[in-house]
């Protein structure tokens, strides 16, 4: 995939610009670019990732091509407490998947939101995983899962084709607002 099709997964999913997101699981950050762009200057993105080379590649490519948003890089395990609070939104593409148990995490994940503020996974079509995708899961599954973790209002924003486990999706869900 190349840029635009990572930012074509997350633009329905962004409705405003600037804020404080977090990347989880961010890698070389092809979707911290992705969402960097649909965020605009201003906006600040905490990348998290426990491969400090991954990250390193990660800071150096922001500095380049998005030098104007806000960036921490840190060195983390994303199943463990986070320091983030009251974040406009999380995303996580391709990393839920490592994780066997997820209701903890996104027990966490949610934490971390305002309310009212959004997690964007982006995951694999597929609930039978392989040793390079050890636990995917797919959107039916997922809206069963946001749902059991809190979330709410869960709706499919993508999809691609993918050599690897048949198809790609993306999806929003929304931590609660208040009554
Ligand atoms: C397949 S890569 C995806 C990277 C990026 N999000 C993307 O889609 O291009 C998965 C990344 O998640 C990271 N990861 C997996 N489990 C993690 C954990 N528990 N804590 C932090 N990072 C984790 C890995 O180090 C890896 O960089």
């Amino acid at each position: 995939m190349n840029h635009a099709d990572l930012v074509g997964l997350l633009r329905d999913g962004i409705t405003a610009r600037g804020g404080k997101w977090a990347d989880l699981g961010a890698g070389e950050g092809a979707f911290t670019l992705a969402l960097a762009d649909l965020l605009g200057p201003g906006a600040h993105i905490t990348a998290v990732d426990r491969d400090r080379g991954s990250l390193r590649q990660l800071v150096e490519q922001m500095g380049r091509r998005f030098p104007q948003t806000g960036l921490d890089a840190v060195v983390a395990d994303f199943t463990r407490p986070l320091e983030l609070a009251e974040l406009d939104g999380v995303v996580m593409a391709n990393s839920l998947h490592f994780v066997r148990e997820k209701r903890p995490v996104l027990a966490n994940v949610r934490s971390l939101l305002r309310p009212g503020g959004s997690l964007i996974v982006v995951e694999y079509g597929s609930d039978r995983g392989n040793p390079w995708v050890p636990h995917p899961f797919s959107y039916p599954r997922w809206e069963q899962m946001a749902a059991d973790a809190g979330f709410e209002r869960t709706r499919i924003l993508g999809t691609v084709p993918s050599r690897y486990l048949g198809s790609i999706y993306s999806a929003i869900t929304f931590a609660p607002r208040p009554m």
